[in-house]
């Protein structure tokens, strides 16, 4: 299995911002405050229309505990912690973990790992993506086990991707499958490719795991990145 967090030590040491969300504007070298505010109001956009999609379906949690799993520089965390009494950031990059704490407001705190806490509300957003899923599915299994009767859930996994993905790699290949170990195409045969480090999720184990562990209704919402296709999952546990 591919040590992905020896990629993201290096990225977060690097280049925190643009390891975040890939635009030249987030390189150190370029990165402004109003661009730093810029990123930091993608965060809010994001976890704003995510908390209103969970309210909508699911009722209200505003006073909720939260979880935000692979937090980078806490894009994301810093909004939920405007959102929730007390929001955790977590994530493998030290350097990541550097640059989150130095913008962390008082109700969010940033850690590498975690002891036995249990949350109100478990958030991960474009990191599954870059776990190779034998690992991510325990991951997934434990964070999933993590949530508290009646908490909320928000996460992304990617499962497959398109020719505009993958053309470069292999120009008649449309569309397929990587998880780490096999690359499946949808059209024909073409074999292993390897190399890439998208990986993408199997959605029965998913949908297994999330209802084992007690979400039983779940609203799913599509994402296209680049040809990388996905989905967020919006749910909350049974009481
Ligand atoms: C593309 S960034 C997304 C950051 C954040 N979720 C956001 O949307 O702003 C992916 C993050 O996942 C983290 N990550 C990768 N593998 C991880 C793992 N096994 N455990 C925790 N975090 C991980 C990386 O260090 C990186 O900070």
């Amino acid at each position: 299995m591919k040590d992905t967090d020896a990629d993201w030590a290096m990225l977060g040491e690097g280049e925190p911002f643009f390891g975040v969300l890939s635009d030249p504007r987030f390189l150190r070298a370029n990165i402004t405050p109003a661009a730093l505010e810029e990123f930091w109001q993608t965060g809010r956009n994001e976890m704003h229309g995510y908390r209103q999609l969970i309210q909508t379906h699911f009722g209200d949690f505003s006073d909720a505990s939260a979880l935000d799993f692979g937090c980078g520089v806490g894009r994301l965390t810093r909004a939920m912690g405007e959102m929730c009494r007390q929001a955790t950031g977590l994530d493998i990059s030290p350097g990541m973990l550097v640059e989150a704490r130095r913008h962390a407001p008082a109700n969010v705190n940033y850690v590498s790992e975690l002891g036995d806490e249990t949350f109100d509300w478990l958030n991960s957003i474009i990191v599954f993506q870059h776990i190779p899923p034998q690992r991510g599915y325990r991951l997934l299994d434990d964070l999933l086990a993590r949530v508290n009767p009646g908490g909320a859930l928000s996460l992304h996994v990617t499962l497959f991707k398109d020719e505009s993905f993958l053309t470069h790699l292999w120009p008649t290949l449309r569309r397929g499958q990587w998880d780490g170990d096999r690359f499946v195409s949808f059209d024909h045969d073409q074999g292993d490719v390897g190399g890439m480090e998208m990986y993408d999720y199997d959605m029965s184990r998913i949908i297994e795991m999330t209802s084992r562990h007690g979400f039983h209704n779940l609203i799913i919402q599509h994402t296209n990145h680049g040809g990388c296709h996905g989905v967020i999952m919006f749910g909350r546990k049974g009481r």
